[in-house]
């Protein structure tokens, strides 16, 4: 059994982040969200990992190289454009021959992993196989509904009057039937050859499909406030670990991961949280839920349930919270006259400013 890892794609929803990076790669507790994919196919017994690259291709080679470190071993297949996810089982078919594969998408995140779902497969080998998950919003996703036997009878892409409320969850797995399924298709309304149309196909063509639904949290990570949930999430279940340098007026409170090279200097850190590697920290409260990445530098400031990416410098603010903050970005208070807020933002930035 093979998998098939989607990080090509544009990330639209997540800019101006994913301006300069991959909407795959950005951290939940300062972890990338495409690894907990690849260690949840590693841990399903699955090694031979295709990846569907775009046009981040760059870093997300550089971010996995030969899948070693996290236990897969990893081949790049690049996609020319993001025409869709049959297109990209398409693009993979050299790659994919006549096995059975697992289909993940890389901006996903799913508790619990997929073991249970591939044992079931196996065991049966149905054409495909889904999960589902029951969401409020049901516009955003897939859809599925169901016959009285639990069985899919239709499937939707984004419908603008959803028939049901179960989401197509982003993982999947197929039998080699659904590249023959995704060559008999024809793009859709937004210009995609779209899974669900070849899936629907192989329902059509009599096979079996089946699914089953999902008990745990799924979190497709597209825009900042999905991403802050995924974070607290995923930081709720880390343990705490300190190998940073913390000194004796600093206080970490609870599950609290400082990395080596860390420096807390009169600060607190109430958990859960992480502090990255060779981040400095002085005078500065963090409060739970919160992410900051690898050499940061925070003074006399306070913040809580957010994420700082890579290389912040944050100084003399006194409360944040709910935020994003992409790779190095600085926000600092100013002593220059006249006294106003000074901006350099990329588009598609949100700034809010708190009364006071
Ligand atoms: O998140 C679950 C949803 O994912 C499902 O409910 C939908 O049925 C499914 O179509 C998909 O919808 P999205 O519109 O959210 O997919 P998105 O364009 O975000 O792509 C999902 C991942 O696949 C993302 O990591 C980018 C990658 N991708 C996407 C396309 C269209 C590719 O690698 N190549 C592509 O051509």
């Amino acid at each position: 059994m093979k998998a098939l890892v989607l990080a090509g794609g544009a990330g639209t929803r997540l800019r101006p982040i994913t301006y300069t990076s991959a909407k795959q790669l950005v951290p939940v507790a300062n972890k990338p969200i495409l690894f907990y994919g690849l260690e949840q196919i590693r841990d399903a017994g699955i090694t031979d990992v295709g990846i569907i690259v775009g046009d981040t291709a760059p870093e997300i080679e550089a971010a996995i190289g030969d899948g070693s470190e996290l236990g897969i071993d990893a081949t790049y297949i690049p996609q020319d454009q993001p025409l869709g996810l049959a297109h990209a089982v398409l693009t993979a078919a050299d790659f994919l021959g006549d096995d059975d594969f697992v289909m993940f998408l890389g901006d996903n995140l799913i508790e619990g992993g997929i073991t249970d779902m591939v044992d079931s497969f196996q065991a049966d080998r149905p054409a495909a196989q889904l999960l589902l998950k029951k969401v409020p919003d049901p516009e955003r996703f897939g859809i599925a509904t169901l016959r009285t036997d639990g069985s899919i009878e239709r499937l939707v892409e984004k419908p603008s009057e959803p028939p049901s409320d179960l989401a197509l969850v982003g993982v999947y797995l197929f039998t080699s039937a659904v590249l023959g399924a995704a060559r008999r298709i024809t793009p859709s309304w937004r210009g995609e050859l779209e899974i669900t149309d070849a899936i629907q196909r192989l329902i059509d063509d009599g096979a079996p499909v089946r699914a089953s639904v999902l008990d745990g949290w799924w979190l497709d990570t597209g825009k900042k406030d999905e991403l802050l949930d995924a974070n607290r999430i995923v930081l709720g279940a880390v343990e705490r670990r300190v190998e940073g340098d913390v000194d004796e007026d600093s206080n970490v409170v609870g599950d609290v991961v400082v990395e080596a090279g860390a420096t807390l200097v009169r600060s607190t850190v109430r958990g859960p949280a992480v502090i990255g590697s060779d981040s400095h920290l002085e005078d500065v409260f963090v409060g739970p839920f919160t992410s900051i990445a690898a050499g940061c530098r925070l003074e006399r400031c306070e913040l809580e349930y957010s994420v700082v990416l890579d290389r912040c410098t944050i100084r003399d603010l006194p409360r944040l919270e709910g935020s994003l903050l992409g790779r190095d970005v600085t926000l600092t208070r100013t002593e220059r006259r006249p006294a106003a807020h000074r901006f350099l933002l990329g588009d598609h930035s949100q700034v809010e400013i708190a009364e006071g």
